[in-house]
C-alpha cells in the first residue's frame, strides 16, 4: 500500500512539475510536494518527502532595513496611499513585506476590509502589530512567514488589492506577480511601488537588479497577467514611482 501510494505521489509531483513547468524548479517541487500532502492529509508511510521537498527560500536579497525613523523620512506616505486611491478599496488588502508597517497601517486606517500583511521576520511582524495595536487598528491580520517560497495563505479572488512595495527586486518577481494576481477580484488591483530607476537615490537596491516601470509591466505579462491593465507609472515624489495593475 505504502509504495503504491508512493508510486501515485510521485505520478502526481512529475504531472503537476511539468504543467508549472515556468517556475523554478525547486519552488515547484517545494509547492507542489505541499499540495500533494494536503491532498493525502499527510505523507503516505514510508514516504520521503525530503526528496522531493526541497530547501525554503529565504529572505528576497537586499530586502534589509535601515532605522525606522530614516526608511519612513523617505517616501510622503499619505501621498503614496490617496494616490492608489485606497479609500475606495471596499474589501481586503494583502501585502508581501510588512516591514515597520509604513504602509500596513495607512492602508488599514483607509480601507473597508482586513489588511492580511505577511513578513519573513518575526521582528517586523511584532513591530507592525505593536504599532498596529497602539494606533487602535482591529483590522490587520499580521503573518510570519515567507512567502516567496509559500505564497499568501490566502483564497483567490479574496482581495480588492495586493501591495508590492519595494520588494520586487528580490529573486523570482514573476511568481511574485502571478501569486499577486491570484488573490485578486474583479476591479482588484496590484500596487506596486519602487525606487525610480532614472535619478540617484539616497537608498534603494543596486541598479542591476532595481526594476523599471517598464520591467515590472514586462514582468505582469511575462506572468500571465493578461486580465491585468497597467496604468501609466506615477511619480511619488521624492524618490519613488508607482505602479497600478488593474484586473479588469
Ligand atoms: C525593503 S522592505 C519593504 C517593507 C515595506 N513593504 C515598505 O515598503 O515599507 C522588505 C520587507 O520584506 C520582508 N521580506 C523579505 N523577504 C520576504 C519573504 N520571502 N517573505 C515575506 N517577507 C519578506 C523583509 O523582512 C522586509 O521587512
Amino acid at each position: 500500500m505504502a509504495e503504491l501510494l508512493t508510486r501515485l505521489l510521485q505520478e502526481l509531483i512529475h504531472a503537476d512539475a511539468r504543467a508549472c513547468a515556468a517556475l523554478p524548479e525547486r519552488r515547484v517541487q517545494l509547492l507542489d510536494a505541499h499540495r500533494c500532502e494536503r491532498y493525502f492529509d499527510g505523507w503516505p508511510p514510508g514516504f520521503r518527502p525530503e526528496s522531493y521537498v526541497l530547501p525554503r527560500l529565504m529572505k528576497l536579497r537586499e530586502s534589509g532595513m535601515p532605522q525606522h525613523d530614516y526608511w519612513e523620512s523617505l517616501f510622503d506616505v499619505p501621498l503614496i496611499v490617496e494616490r492608489f486611491g485606497f479609500n475606495r478599496v471596499r474589501g481586503n488588502v494583502a501585502e508581501l513585506g510588512c516591514g515597520y508597517g509604513t504602509f500596513t497601517l495607512p492602508v488599514a486606517a483607509s480601507i473597508g476590509g482586513v489588511v492580511h500583511t505577511f513578513d519573513i521576520e518575526p521582528e517586523m511582524a511584532e513591530r507592525t502589530s505593536t504599532r498596529a495595536r497602539e494606533a487602535g487598528l482591529t483590522n490587520v491580520r499580521i503573518v510570519t512567514r515567507d512567502v516567496a517560497a509559500d505564497g499568501f495563505d490566502l483564497d483567490p479572488g479574496s482581495c480588492d488589492a495586493v501591495l508590492l512595495f519595494n520588494i520586487l527586486h528580490g529573486e523570482h518577481p514573476v511568481e511574485l506577480l502571478r501569486e499577486a494576481e491570484r488573490l485578486l477580484g474583479l476591479n482588484g488591483f496590484v500596487a506596486v511601488t519602487h525606487w525610480r530607476t532614472d535619478i540617484q537615490t539616497p537608498r534603494g537596491p543596486p541598479a542591476d537588479i532595481r526594476p523599471s516601470p517598464a520591467q515590472v509591466v514586462k514582468w505582469a505579462a511575462e506572468a500571465g497577467m493578461s486580465s491585468v491593465t497597467p496604468t501609466g507609472a506615477m511619480d511619488l515624489p521624492p524618490w519613488h514611482y508607482g505602479l497600478k495593475l488593474t484586473r479588469t
